[in-house]
């Protein structure tokens, strides 16, 4: 028996930070390296994401994972003893035919990526590598520009304000612990000025100052007199970007948002708008997920000037990025392993979007857990960005922290990508 094959398999159920069950999986090898992962979870899902088996009933708000964790434990477990765990695009090939359905419903999507992230740590660690070098060998050497949440809003903070993600990205500096930094000041100075109104109450879902604004525009004009408040120049040196999750206020063919009805053109129309008055340089999911010559138009108009990023829109889901690229609907794509199930298909998507041209972010999700494999995953696959929510809370600390451990250890060779440049010179 190799030193990789695959000795024993284990699924627990965790707990994730909503304090709500997840499956963590636990591999070992014949030699004796080990890999674990836990399944995150999302709350403002796309209607083409892998699903996670959930038991329903009354416990645990029907978020238990009893049958998933039995999965694994059961025929997930079976269907990999003995087999080498540094075949990981065959592995995952076997998981997904063994599951069987479209959505992986069967195992359940929680845990199919967990064990597939777990196999890739448990490879890498028989390889006697960290999982970046393991994925990119000596080419990895960028680290990604961090995209970080200052206020939440939609589904992870009660829908208070329509739009789900008001983010910084520190586009100004030249290291990833000085982006950090940079977002830090912005991050303390956003508190200060809440406090000051009156209107701290609390962090949202992942971890961003919960919205007490009165409409988006007070939330947008409050994010760029946090930015200039610690110091920096609106879109020179820390810049927006804005997740606006249009599928969640999405209803009947209408767009209900900052409290008028919207068809897609005028929505498109107030949000481009508002890249010119706001130091934007990155816009998530303009439109809703079905609405792909509304993402057109809107790409058609805003294009050459801003980053437009297709969450669940294109679900981590590489024909969907193909058609969307054919369609010139974005020029980028959200990368979350678990909206497509195994880490070979969220590679897949990766690798198509970049044939096409596009930036790449790998990303989060709103329920996340000490897990970090995707920081080891945006710099083994070179995405130029990371999403992880905002700056607290350990659940997305865990991850800009593993960030600042790869970056010391690449060293002199360590750069931070610089996805935005081409759309400076416009
Ligand atoms: P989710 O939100 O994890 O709740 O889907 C994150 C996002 O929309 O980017
Ligand atoms: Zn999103």
């Amino acid at each position: 028996m190799s030193t990789a094959a695959i000795a024993r398999v284990v699924g627990r159920r965790v707990w994730d930070s909503r304090g709500r069950p997840t499956v963590e999986v636990e591999i070992h090898l014949a030699g004796g390296a080990r890999g674990t992962a836990i399944a995150p979870a999302g709350a403002s899902t796309g209607s083409g994401e892998a699903r996670d088996l959930r038991d329903g009933g009354r416990a645990l708000g029907g978020y238990d994972v009893a049958t998933a964790v039995a999965n694994v434990n059961g025929p997930i477990a079976k269907l990999l003893a003995g087999r080498d765990a540094a075949d990981q695009a065959a592995l995952d090939r076997a998981l997904i035919a063994a599951d069987g359905t479209v959505d992986r419903s069967r195992f359940g999507g929680n845990a199919i990526v967990a064990t597939s992230m777990a196999l890739a740590h448990a490879a890498a660690a028989a390889a006697g590598v960290p999982l970046w070098r393991h994925l990119g060998g000596d080419r990895a050497t960028v680290l990604p520009l961090p995209q970080i949440q200052i206020f939440g809003g939609g589904a992870h903070a009660a829908r208070r304000v329509d739009l789900q993600d008001f983010m910084v990205v520190a586009v100004g500096a030249t290291s990833f612990a000085a982006a950090l930094a940079m977002t830090a000041e912005v991050y303390i100075a956003a508190g200060s000025l809440m406090a000051e109104r009156g209107s701290l109450q609390g962090v949202a879902d992942e971890g961003g100052y919960w919205p007490a604004f009165a409409n988006n525009d007070d939330a947008l004009t409050t994010l760029v007199r946090a930015i200039e408040r610690a110091g920096f120049v609106p879109g020179h040196d820390v810049a927006i970007a804005l997740d606006i999750a249009a599928t969640q206020f999405f209803k009947d063919g209408r767009y209900r948002f900052d409290g008028r009805d919207h068809d897609s053109d005028s929505l498109a129309t107030l949000l481009l708008g508002w890249l010119d008055r706001y130091p934007i340089v990155s816009i998530e999911d303009p439109l809703a997920e079905h609405d792909r010559d509304g993402f057109a138009r809107f790409a058609a108009a805003a294009r050459d000037r801003v980053q437009i990023v297709g969450d669940d829109f294109l679900v981590t889901n590489a024909a969907r990025v193909e058609a969307a690229a054919a369609a010139r609907a974005c020029n980028a794509v959200l990368v979350k392993p678990n909206q497509a199930g195994t880490l070979t298909e969220a590679k897949a998507a990766l690798d198509a979007a970049r044939a096409a041209g596009w930036n790449t972010i790998v990303s989060a999700r709103s329920g996340e857990t000490e897990d970090v494999t995707i920081v080891h995953l945006a710099v083994g696959w070179g995405a130029p960005e990371l999403k992880v929510g905002s700056f607290a809370r350990s659940e997305r600390m865990a991850k800009w922290n593993e960030g600042i451990r790869i970056e010391e250890a690449l060293g002199s060779a360590a750069r931070l990508a610089r996805p935005f440049d081409r759309f400076r010179s416009s």
